[in-house]
This record gives C-alpha cells, structure tokens and sequence, in this order.
C-alpha cells in the first residue's frame, strides 16, 4: 500500500518554539486516522503541513506521494487533489454566497463566485454532496445565515468536489448540539467506511465523535507524537491520560468510544 501522507522526522518552529517537535507519521492508503490532543498540542498546524500550505522548518513531508519543497513539487498541483474542511476556512467563504455556490466555487479552486456558467455536470456533482450531508433544503440559503452545524456539512460537502484523495477535518463536530452531533458522526461513519471515499484524517477534542469506520489514532501533546497506530491497541485509557494529563477511563461500546475522568485519590 503506498503512502498517502509522510511525515519523517518534522518540526515546526515559531519564534523559537516547536510547535511541532519531531513528528514521524505514516497514513496509508484506505487508513481514517483520527488526531487527538489537548488545545495548542499542534493538531491543526500538523493539518496545515498535510494541506500543503505550510511547510516544516526541518524534516521531510510527502504528500500523496509529493515531497513538499523538492523540486518538481507544485503545491498548487497538489491541493485539488487535498480536501480540507476546517474553522479557517468558514472565514473565507463569502456570507453572502448560497450554500449551492459556496460548494459549486471549489470545483475552480476559489472562495468566491465569478460566473454563472457552471457546467451543468459540476452543479450536479454539488446536490448530490449537499444531499449527502443532508443539506438538500439549503441549496439557496446565505452561507453568512446558516448554524454552526449546517455551516460544517456545507463545508463537507465543499471538501468533497474536487474529488480529493485525502479528505482532511479539523474539528468538524465542534459546536454541534448533540443531535448534530450524532447526525455528523453517522454521516462521516457511512463515509469512513465508503471503499471508495477518499483517505480521512479527523481532528476532533472528543473521543465520543470517532465514526466507526475510522482506523487509526495519532496523539499528540506539546507538538510531540504520543501514540499512533489502530484505535484497538492506541486508544486506551493510558494513553488518554498521558495525553491529556489527567486520569481517564476510556470506554468503547460498539463501534463507538467514550472517555470520563476518574476521581483523584
Ligand atoms: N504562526 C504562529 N506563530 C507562533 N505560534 C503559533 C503560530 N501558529 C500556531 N502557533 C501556536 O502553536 C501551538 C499549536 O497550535 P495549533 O493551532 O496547531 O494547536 P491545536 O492543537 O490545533 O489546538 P486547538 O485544539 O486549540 O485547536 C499553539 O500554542 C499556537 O498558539
Ligand atoms: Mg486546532
């Protein structure tokens, strides 16, 4: 199986900090990794380095078989085939634009709308992800009017346009009520465990939004690898614990995860 995201020995230093510290990491083909953390662990600058927009201060990335840096490597080759779905990029999208635009305008790599002449295949491609996110209701509303969770699986489904082989989240559940919540979970889970569905990497703060269907976990703390590897043997209490410093109890029921704290002393 080849590699879809590499990651040897990377580090990224701000103002004399690593704010990721010698980071190694494989995801290969047909893995859904999820990354775990406490805040400021690094977990959105490690997806902005699998993004391609930002490159390690030392080591080496490869991206879909691409090395960032090397000669011969055009990020702007690359991106299209990377779809990202993240806080950041909710603020570059137009409020004004429909929800059929805001997803339509990534098929021709921008933000914003220039044209009206869409082809008539791209439009349908469009529904069809908005209809899988649930969103089928929408197509004519203002991004800037739509909730916190209407907002993130506009977004998805924007993700999904170019047809992408990673497909990359950063804290799609976030802000979500609980049915939201659920509601998402299910539908990434169908994606996750979709054959044909591109390669996953999740950020997410709660165990609880792992979709079944995801394989793999990376934890990270203070820019630093904690654990990688399949959720059965890395997604233990221990390592929770470590990770977020404090004892926890993590508990899987089904194909679903959750974690508590445990009382002190
Ligand atoms: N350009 C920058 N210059 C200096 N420090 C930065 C820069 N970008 C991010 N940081 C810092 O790097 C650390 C890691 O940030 P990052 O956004 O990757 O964390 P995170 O794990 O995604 O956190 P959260 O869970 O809060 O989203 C943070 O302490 C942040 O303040
Ligand atoms: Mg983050």
């Amino acid at each position: 199986m080849s590699d879809v995201l590499e990651l040897l020995d990377v580090s990224v230093v701000r103002d004399g900090r690593a704010l990721v510290d010698d980071v190694s990491w494989a995801v290969k083909e047909g893995e859904r990794w999820v990354i775990l953390g406490p805040n400021g662990a690094g977990k959105t600058t490690l997806l902005n380095i699998a993004s391609s927009y930002l490159f390690p201060t030392s080591g080496t990335a490869s991206i879909l078989g691409e090395k960032l840096g090397k000669p011969g490597t055009d990020v702007f080759e690359l991106r299209p085939r990377i779809g990202m779905a993240g806080a950041a990029m909710a603020d570059k999208m137009p409020k004004r634009q429909t929800v059929l635009q805001t997803v339509l305008t990534a098929a021709y790599g921008m933000t914003a709308t220039w044209h009206e002449n869409y082809d008539e295949v791209d439009e349908q491609r469009a529904r069809a992800f908005l209809d899988r996110l649930g969103m089928t209701e929408y197509l004519d509303r203002k991004f800037g009017t739509l909730s916190e969770g209407e907002r993130k699986r506009t977004l998805i489904a924007r993700a999904m346009m170019t047809d992408p082989e990673l497909l990359l989240l950063d804290e799609p559940a976030a802000g979500l009520d609980l049915g939201g919540r659920e509601d998402l979970v299910r539908r990434l889970g169908r994606l996750a465990q979709d054959p044909y569905a591109p390669s996953m990497v999740m950020v997410t703060h709660h165990v609880e939004e792992i979709a079944p269907g995801f394989t793999h976990v990376l934890m990270i703390r203070q820019g630093k690898v904690l654990a990688a590897g399949p959720m059965e043997t890395e997604l233990t209490s221990r390592n929770l614990s470590l990770c977020f410093g404090l004892p926890l109890l993590v508990e899987q029921r089904g194909n679903r995860w959750s974690a508590q704290g445990l009382p002190l002393g």
